[in-house]
């Protein structure tokens, strides 16, 4: 709740101190509530803050927002849930605080119109593989919100399957269906497991994962709108992997950006990375990390 100033304007509670680290992109989880209960979605496990929903007012929110801004000089903004489309215009005015700014969603509100942005939406395979995961439905749902956008609005707009033990089979058709779509692209990203899980969705042993990987670097030289630098890929495989981990997420890059998760109090909680708490970095598969990791290895080969 904010108080007021003599002028009776609002004064809103200081956000979290999280140090004075410099964080040149961050991620906000704008709502934890969600429409979707997708099977592999690590940001409602036990161990990361999702509960209450919505504390935190929306005014709140973004004067909180830009404190963090300018203490630790967030260039760049993810905007994610939960499903952030449920807050739309708490998004849209929230992308406007940061020189870019970005919205990860499940395409089910439909897709937003951000003229000079980017709109990542969730897909996680073709009809069946992904409602098997995101609900029965969702998949035509997040087709007719793509062929329902102007195309030329200048919104960047890719798709996004996570790839698991369970939709993996599907890669290939997953591509064959989407690829004339009116989209921008289409990205891959690997499971990122909690530590010790054994599930239809983690691979145990990473050697197991590597056999997916080729595939996926297979489809990459045929198809040119796949998002994925090769040599990226190539560091997912097992003998690599935790050149760009580390078996606790020490030689990891995506743990420079600040997440910003919604705590119980209603306050702004950091957790360990962008994917919440207990994370098995040892097996994670984001491939952020991985291509942040590629970039840095081809920079210190050039000087
Ligand atoms: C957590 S969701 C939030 C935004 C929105 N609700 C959506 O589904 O796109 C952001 C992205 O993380 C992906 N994701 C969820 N759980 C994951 C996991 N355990 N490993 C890797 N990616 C995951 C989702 O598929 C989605 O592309
Ligand atoms: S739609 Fe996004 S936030 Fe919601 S459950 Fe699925 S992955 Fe998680
Ligand atoms: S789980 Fe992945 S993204 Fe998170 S710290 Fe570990 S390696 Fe980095």
């Amino acid at each position: 709740m904010a108080s007021e100033n003599a002028n009776h304007i609002p004064i809103y509670p200081a956000p979290t101190d999280f140090g004075d680290q410099t964080f040149r992109s961050a991620l906000v989880v704008i709502t934890n509530a969600c429409n979707l209960e997708c099977k592999h979605c690590f940001v409602f496990r036990k161990d990361t803050p999702n509960q209450p929903r919505d504390k935190m007012t929306d005014d709140c929110m973004l004067a909180q927002l830009e404190v963090l801004r300018d203490k630790h000089e967030i260039k760049s903004m993810l905007f994610m849930g939960g499903e952030p489309m449920i807050k739309s215009d708490l998004v849209l005015r929230g992308m406007s605080l940061f020189e870019s700014s970005s919205i990860v969603t499940n395409g089910t509100y439909g897709i937003p119109s951000v003229p000079g942005h980017l709109v990542t939406v969730s897909l996680d395979g073709p009809r069946e593989a992904n409602d098997a995961i995101r609900g029965i439905g969702v998949f035509d749902r997040v087709k007719a919100a793509i062929f329902d956008r102007d195309p030329d609005d200048g919104t960047l707009v890719i798709l996004q399957m996570a790839i698991t033990r369970q939709n993996a089979p599907h890669l290939e058709e997953f591509v064959e269906v989407v690829e004339d779509w009116p989209v921008d692209g289409i990205a891959f990203t690997f499971y990122v497991p909690s530590r010790e899980e054994e599930s239809e969705l983690s691979w145990h042993d990473l050697k197991e994962r590597d056999e997916v990987v080729h595939r996926l670097i297979a489809l990459k030289g045929k198809h040119p709108q796949i998002k994925a630098n090769v040599g990226a890929l190539k560091l997912l495989l097992s003998d690599r992997c935790l050149e760009a981990t580390g078996q606790e997420g020490e030689n990891c890059r995506i743990k420079k950006t600040l997440p910003l998760y919604i705590g119980e109090g209603g306050q702004f909680e950091r957790t360990f990375c962008c994917y919440g708490n207990n994370v098995d970095c040892s097996r994670c598969g984001a491939y952020g990390v991985f291509n942040s990791a590629w970039h840095q290895q081809m920079e210190s080969r050039e000087s």
